[in-house]
């Protein structure tokens, strides 16, 4: 590293992302292991499936719709502030579910408030870490993504073991209060670097169109483009489907006779290939190109969609179709946000990618609802999977299809 840029920088650069590691994690727990709740708050409350999996598509749909504020925030005023708040205000929704005694009160604090909050979490290290390693942006990208795999593999046996031994409100005081701490120290790694602030020895050759210097997107003219929403409607697509199957594929592989505990045991090989994908994938994206990637990955996702009915023959082929849907599903939160630092440039990354990300948000509330309802309406998950399919082939077209927008003259 240069001796001008060390000073500037004035931190190693591998702290964003362990910063960013620790903030996604809590999203984890707060997102990926919410089925662990369901038995108890039936049993102590008696409330329904349908209602208790409400609370989780409002916490979906808020998170996801919190992070196009988030990343605008954290453009203007820098992710450190926007994570801390984040995290005090993630942390006292979770506790505060802890306490609850009515379905609104859970949809209030669990939903809305930890929702909230965890938007403000998600989104900033994902256009910061990126910011400090140019020469490694779709690896960067996956170090602030990783800690959603990760969060939820944690997680679900921990709050197994507190919920058999405590009691489920002492997973949300405990965890929740375990977040905050470490939302909080995550902000304190996120600085901004310096404009212009380059890696020693990195010295990319300055991108020029027609022999003029180019520069990046504002967030404005970003949302002009038509690839922008290319890419909106592929994400929904990819998230829509995996978000749908995530929610049934232990009840599937129970449906077709799979013992219930090797059943679970699919869920878990898609939260780790879920979580170790995010990473990986990032390491291949910097190496073979973006885009190569992520059409692969959606191509494989609608193989891994169509093969995921019979495979609830045996348990073992559920288990390796759950691992491949796990690792497809995780790719894309490390991809899309690297593609869309390639479309549109790295300043306003905050505002494009928290924007892009409300179609996630979106797919939270729709995917698995639908998925519940085609299979109510037909009997099996025959449905939900082949839907799944098609809706996945889609993102494939896109993704095929989709350019590079010309760049902008500086
Ligand atoms: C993710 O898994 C939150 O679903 C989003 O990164």
């Amino acid at each position: 590293m240069s001796h001008a840029s060390q000073n500037a920088a004035t931190i190693p650069r591998w702290l964003p992302l362990v910063g960013g590691v620790f903030s996604s994690t809590t999203c984890g727990a707060l997102l990926y292991a919410w089925s662990v709740f369901i038995k108890p708050l039936n049993a102590d409350f008696g409330w329904s499936r349908a209602d208790i999996a409400l609370a989780f598509a409002i916490c979906c749909l808020v998170f996801g719709l919190m992070t196009y504020p988030a990343g605008r925030l954290s453009d203007k005023y820098g992710a450190r502030i926007v994570v801390f708040i984040g995290g005090a205000i993630l942390c006292a929704g979770f506790v505060l579910s802890g306490f609850i005694e009515s379905k609104t009160q859970l949809y209030i604090t669990y939903g809305l408030v930890a929702g909230f909050g965890g938007g403000l979490v998600y989104l900033p290290p994902i256009a910061t870490a990126p910011k400090w390693w140019p020469d490694h942006r779709a690896l960067a990208t996956g170090f602030a993504v990783v800690g959603l795999g990760l969060g939820s593999f944690i997680m679900a046996p921990l709050a197994t073991y507190i919920i058999q031994n405590y009691g489920w409100r002492s997973v949300f005081i405990y965890v929740g209060a375990a977040m905050g701490v470490m939302a909080i120290l995550a902000s304190f790694t996120l600085k901004t670097p310096p404009a212009g602030w380059k890696p020693a020895g990195f010295n990319p050759v300055v991108p020029t169109s027609g022999g003029r210097e180019t520069r990046d997107f504002t967030y404005q003219e970003t949302f002009k483009t038509a690839q922008f929403w290319m890419l909106y409607v592929a994400y929904f697509c990819g998230s829509f489907a995996g978000l749908m199957v995530i929610g049934h594929i232990a009840g599937h592989g129970i449906d077709r006779g799979i013992e219930p505990m090797k059943a679970a045991g699919a869920a878990s090989w898609l939260a780790i290939f879920n979580a170790a994908a995010r990473v990986l994938i990032g390491i291949i994206g910097d190496k073979i190109g973006v885009k190569k990637s992520f059409v692969g990955i959606f191509a494989l996702q609608v193989a891994a969609m169509a093969l995921l009915y019979p495979a609830g023959y045996t348990y073992w082929a559920l288990w390796m179709v759950a691992a491949l849907i796990g690792w497809n599903y995780g790719s894309m939160f490390t991809l899309f946000p690297a593609t869309c630092i390639q479309f549109f440039g790295i300043t306003s990354q905050g505002t494009n990618y928290g924007l892009l990300f409300t179609s996630w948000g979106l797919a939270g509330f729709a995917g698995p609802y639908v998925g519940g309802w085609l299979k109510d309406s037909t009997g099996t998950y025959l449905a939900p999977f082949v839907v799944g399919a098609v809706v996945v082939a889609i993102s494939v077209i896109i993704i095929a299809l989709v350019k590079a927008p010309e760049k902008k003259h500086a």
